[in-house]
């Protein structure tokens, strides 16, 4: 990451995904990364997003070896409970819609409230989170996975809305919902047929460099791999 200090600290929440882990590794072997801290439900520290406390903890915790000059929440589900994407209205279920909501958005949400603070005031860093192109409004053309949609959409209304609160305090900072691409892992295993998806490191590598070119301009972007802009 050229673009931020030489000896820049980086966090990765959901270390433990496949993109998360790639994250993870691809800035361990960055030369300009003096540290990086991958978190996950079973890090030191450790976090849930359904549980505000243990993100409290994890962010005093960590401020004393901050503050962290980039942020990425590669956090996320689809399969909620062990239930897929909702296809159509009849499908949908209170209780699995409230977790999507809790995992998807309000937990990352959590996330900002907790570790913008950690961000440094005066100079060049970045706040990142795994979004989905799914969760365009602009671009729902086809339907269907609606948890996973208004959830992805919720947690880039409130990465929008909080980018503009913190970028008044911090003027450098950058704020971007990333859109991976189709990417092998867990959470798209049941979906995509393994040849179809992108290498984990090759999503990560890209997002890298397209979050390396961003320049902060008081607002949060939406982009994909190649750091081109999504529709809201
Ligand atoms: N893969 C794709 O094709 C694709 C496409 C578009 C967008 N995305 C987005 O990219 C992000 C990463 O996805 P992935 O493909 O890398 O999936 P993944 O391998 O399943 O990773 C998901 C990560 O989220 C964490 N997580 C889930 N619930 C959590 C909770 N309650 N508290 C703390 N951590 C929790 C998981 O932790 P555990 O290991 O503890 O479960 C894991 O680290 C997600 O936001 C996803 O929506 C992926």
């Amino acid at each position: 990451m050229k673009s931020l200090p030489a000896g820049y600290r980086a966090i990765v929440f959901g270390a433990t995904g496949a993109i998360g882990g790639a994250f993870a590794h691809a800035l361990r072997q960055s030369p300009g990364c003096a540290t990086v801290i991958g978190l996950g439900r079973g890090s030191e520290p450790p976090f849930d997003l359904e549980h505000e406390a243990s993100i409290a903890d994890c962010a005093r915790d960590l401020a004393p070896r901050g503050p962290f000059d980039l942020i990425i929440d590669a956090t996320g589900a689809l399969a909620i409970d062990g239930v897929g994407p909702e296809k159509r209205l009849r499908d949908l279920d209170p209780a699995r819609l409230a977790r999507a909501f809790a995992v998807n958005a309000i937990g990352p949400a959590l996330l900002l409230k907790h570790f913008v603070p950690l961000l440094p005031a005066k100079s060049r860093c970045i706040f990142a989170t795994l979004s989905a192109r799914v969760g365009s409004i602009a671009d729902n053309r086809k339907g269907g996975w609606y948890g996973y949609r208004a959830s992805k959409a919720a947690r880039n209304m409130l990465l929008r809305t909080a980018a503009i609160e913190a970028c008044r305090q911090r003027p450098d900072a950058v704020f971007a919902a990333l859109q991976p691409g189709t990417v092998r892992s867990r959470l798209s295993a049941p979906f995509v047929a393994g040849t179809e998806a992108m290498e984990p490191d090759v999503a990560a590598t890209r997002l890298l460099a397209a979050l390396d070119a961003l320049p902060s301009s008081g607002e949060a972007v939406f982009i994909d791999t190649r750091g081109l802009p999504i529709d809201w």
